[in-house]
């Protein structure tokens, strides 16, 4: 028998049990910062080293995170399954879970970029882990200063066409940990073939279009994952 393909759309609550903070939680990130100033190409121009630091800190942040339970489940759950994870998270953590197939909507912490051409695959460079630190005077190969591989807000997506396309091959379609606030990402549901279960991993309420029957397992991700592998199977 082929096997199921699952898509999965993880956010911030997928890492929140490695301890990586959400953004719109009570103590999230979007608190702590403005927005505007580290998350936006006008906070970016308004002072460079502010940004620069910020994602400094979340990198050397990063570097003591480990994957959580249910970041290893879904890795486990290539095995049963073909498993194409979309993920919001800037983190790489689903990768060191040993997750194959992980296709990042808004960048990854561990890239940076040309601040001329951010989108340009020969400007872009992952970083080891020793080099976290980005100063300012960093250069992209075309010249320009270095910055993160992040997709800000009012930046393009441009990983939202492939994800899309993803998203309507799907078998079963389970969401964990994003409160799909944030567009285009939280539209990735309408491409959802009809028909196709669609199971949510979120402690809280996450508004859903009302014409899409969701099974809600209302847990973290890892105590979810268990529950979402016993009712996969046959
Ligand atoms: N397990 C599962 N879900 C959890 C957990 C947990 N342990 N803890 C919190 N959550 C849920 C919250 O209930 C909330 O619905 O995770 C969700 C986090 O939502 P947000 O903080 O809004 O994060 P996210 O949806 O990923 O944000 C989307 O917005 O700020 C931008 O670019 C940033 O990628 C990010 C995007």
């Amino acid at each position: 028998m082929a096997k199921k393909h699952v898509v999965v759309l993880t956010g911030a609550g997928m890492s929140a049990e490695s301890g990586v903070s959400t953004f719109r939680d009570s103590g999230g990130l979007w608190e702590q910062y403005r927005v505007e100033q580290v998350a936006t190409p006008e906070g970016w121009h308004e002072d460079p080293k502010l940004v620069t630091d910020f994602y400094n800190g979340l990198r050397r942040q990063l570097l003591t995170k480990e994957p959580c339970e249910g970041h290893r489940l879904l890795a486990e759950m290539e095995q049963d399954c073909n498993v194409s994870i979309i993920t919001q998270n800037v983190d790489d953590l689903h990768e060191r879970a040993g997750s194959s197939r992980v296709l990042h909507l808004h960048g990854e912490l561990f890239k940076v970029t040309s601040s001329m051409n951010p989108n340009d695959p020969r400007q872009i460079r992952t970083l080891k882990d020793d080099e976290w630190e980005v100063k300012i005077g960093d250069k992209a190969p075309d010249g320009s200063q270095l910055r993160p591989f992040i997709v800000w807000f009012g930046e393009a997506v441009p990983n939202i066409e492939p994800a899309a396309e993803i998203c309507s091959q799907a078998d079963v379609f389970l969401i964990i940990g994003t409160s799909l606030n944030v567009y285009p990402a939280a539209g990735l549901i309408q491409y959802v073939p009809q028909g196709c279960p669609i199971y949510l991993i979120d402690p809280k309420e996450v508004s859903i279009p009302a014409c899409m029957p969701v099974t809600h397992i209302r847990k973290g991700a890892s105590e979810g994952m268990r529950e979402f592998l016993r009712t996969l199977q046959p």
